[in-house]
């Protein structure tokens, strides 16, 4: 399998690339998607309006995402190792399927969607842990052009409902239960929960993994290796249009209801493997590991989609990093000889404060490139993951991205071009980021902080918010006129290589994970207890920010600790354990101005411990509040 033409090879190659990428992205992006099966090729490259978010790639193109992910690798590379499944408990045995054996299984598994009445447009949704028939899924689903809409297994039963509500979903594929490090959780009942709520939902597929007592409701659940036994390995791939949906992502914003991100078929596809390609530098025999769950973006385009359409072999890690100790992932990368792996910045942490024994046990000899997604990776970190992980010798590909970009927009190519801890560096070829000062100007100033937007798009960028186009327009496009605005802050250097700073709008990213604070705070106000809640991220040493609520009770008879603990279970009820406060101080009052709105400056300042200068307080309404919450601050 011999590398494409787009496959950076040198720091002046990339210069190269990204130079022709914006003096005509037309042709570039044309170029790059003729290496790809196409059943009908485009009329044309891009179409574009930011003003409307109308954005189209490929368009007329047809195609499948499936056939490019498999079918085109069988003729050479039948026989390579697509996927390797490594069990949470290392003593059981792993699984390797080849690329031949991952096809049949996709095209089983989307014979038996079909047989249960799933058809192209439906959407399906998935919440399963990490096991291999998440992948197979994925791709059946796609196979056949239904829309997945992967919800990641920590979430609650309502935030699932919500997930599947939103999108109208016909069906659920689930598991039984899942093993993480010691703990067993039992998924198909949080889908039964789920769906006393949701009306959609026909049928329910449900994989074997822990064989434990589940209710199956007759007519609508069934069991995947008894419906397999019905069908066979004959599924001819669904021609889809380039611009026909692959899948909804739900990711959080700055308001309570989390939005649906919408991806199509054609762009996603290019990007996908474009961007794989490049950053990790992927070689043809190549053990590459994601240490992401596919409940996630970073899931979906790096463990399932990028590296498939690369031909590449892929790891998935049922686990956590520190089941059964913290020198687990790289008792992996020694076991498969990992060549790139790719994790995010509170598992290095995570993994740093456990010692340095555990990591200096194992070689780590063959590692090539080592990368980090979800959040700004500080110094300390950085430099722990470059010493002891990358042994000094492999380049750090520091990641940005979003659900939105659906591929990494900023990072290093491997070894090519220069490695700065905490900055991202440039952008891949075909990504236009710009700085905008808060009049929306741009502005080219080193070390100066601004806001990031995208001036130009590309393939794999959303195409709208599940539902409700306006909301998209609003979010993204809206802000700063001909821009796609990130919500995120940075700066460049005087090099021009970015750092991204974090977000600027209400979004607190824990352990690389977004919500918004409405939507943390939504679920705390559930709680009948509760009369009014503030919630502000604040920096912590693991996770990258932590969740601080100030919460008004309406009757403070109960023991505080008691309030406290139900106010957390409401959370891990409404979102997931995921987003559970780490901080509640029980408060009488909120600092807000005369026309109500709530001074979260002051807020975070108090959570992040810093109470010397809290500035003007004087527009307050009781300005007094503001020292009751200093003084009870934890
Ligand atoms: O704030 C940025 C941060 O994560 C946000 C995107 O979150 P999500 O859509 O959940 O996707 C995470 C995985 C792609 C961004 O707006 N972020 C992501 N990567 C980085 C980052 N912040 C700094 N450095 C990164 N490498």
């Amino acid at each position: 399998m011999e590398s494409p033409w787009y496959r950076v090879n040198s720091f002046e190659h990339y210069k190269q690339l990204y130079s022709q990428s914006v003096e005509n992205p037309d042709k570039f992006w044309g170029d790059v998607a003729e290496s790809f099966r196409w059943r009908k090729k485009w009329d044309s490259v891009c179409e574009w309006d930011f003003n409307q978010a109308n954005i189209s790639w490929f368009k007329n193109g047809k195609l499948n995402i499936t056939e490019n992910c498999l079918d085109r690798h069988l003729s050479e590379n039948g026989d390579k190792v697509a996927l390797i499944w490594e069990p949470n408990d290392p003593k059981e045995k792993y699984i390797q399927w080849t690329y031949r054996e991952l096809h049949n299984r996709v095209c089983r598994f989307a014979n038996v969607l079909k047989e249960n009445g799933c058809k192209k447009g439906d959407v399906v949704a998935i919440y399963m842990p990490m096991i291999p028939e998440l992948t197979v899924a994925v791709l059946a689903c796609a196979r056949i052009g239904a829309v997945h809409s992967v919800v990641f297994a920590g979430f609650s039963a309502h935030a699932l409902a919500d997930r599947i509500n939103d999108a109208q979903a016909k069906m659920v594929l689930t598991s039984d239960g899942l093993y993480r490090g010691l703990k067993e959780i039992p998924v198909k009942r949080v889908v039964d929960e789920a769906l006393l709520i949701c009306s959609s939902v026909s049928k329910v597929v449900v994989v074997q993994r822990t064989s434990w007592a589940v209710k199956m409701k007759p007519g609508r659940d069934v069991w995947l290796h008894e419906e397999l036994d019905k069908v066979d390995s004959d599924c001819p791939a669904e021609p889809m249009d380039s611009e026909d949906m692959l899948f909804i992502l739900y990711t959080s914003g700055s308001t309570g209801k989390p939005k649906g991100i919408v991806h199509t078929c054609g762009g996603y596809m290019v990007y996908a493997d474009f961007s794989f390609r490049n950053v990790f530098q992927y070689d043809e025999n190549d053990i590459y590991w994601c240490t992401a769950d596919i409940g996630w973006v970073t899931g979906h385009t790096y463990i399932v989609y990028g590296p498939l359409l690369s031909g590449a072999t892929t790891v998935m890690f049922e686990g956590v990093p520190t089941y059964p100790d913290p020198g687990r992932f790289w008792q992996i990368c020694d076991k498969y000889g990992v060549n790139q792996f790719y994790t995010a910045p509170t598992a290095i942490r995570a993994l740093m404060a456990q010692g340095d024994e555990h990591v200096l046990s194992y070689s780590l000899d063959s590692l090539k490139v080592i990368g980090t997604v979800g959040e700004p990776i500080n110094e300390e970190a950085w430099y722990w993951y470059h010493v002891h992980v990358g042994k000094e010798r492999c380049p750090v590909v520091d990641t940005w991205w979003q659900t939105e970009t659906g591929g990494i927009m900023i990072s290093a190519l491997g070894d090519h071009g220069p490695h700065k801890p905490t900055y991202a560096g440039y952008p891949l070829p075909g990504i236009q980021p710009v700085l905008l000062d808060g009049e929306g100007n741009e502005f080219s100033d080193s070390d100066k902080e601004g806001y990031l937007a995208i001036k130009h798009p590309w393939p794999s960028m959303l195409r709208t918010t599940y539902g409700d186009h306006q909301r998209c327009i609003n979010t993204y496009f809206s802000h700063y006129n001909g821009y796609y605005f990130t919500g995120d802050g940075a700066k460049r250097d005087e090099n021009g290589m970015f750092r991204i700073i974090g977000r600027v709008d209400d979004v607190i990213n824990v352990s690389g994970h977004r919500f918004g604070t409405a939507e943390i705070e939504d679920a705390i106000n559930r709680n009948p207890q509760v009369a009014e809640s503030a919630v502000v991220g604040y920096p912590h040493d693991i996770k990258g920010q932590g969740i601080y609520a100030y919460v008004i009770v309406r009757d403070r008879i109960d023991d505080d600790e008691v309030l406290r603990a139900e106010i957390v279970e409401t959370v891990v009820e409404e979102i997931g354990k995921i987003a559970k406060p780490d901080k509640i101080q029980l408060v009488s009052g909120l600092p807000k101005t005369r026309s109500g709105k709530i001074m979260r400056r002051i807020l975070r300042k108090v959570a992040e411990g810093d109470t010397t200068n809290l500035g003007d307080t004087s527009t307050l309404l009781d300005p007094k509040i503001v020292d009751e919450i200093t003084e009870g601050a934890i």
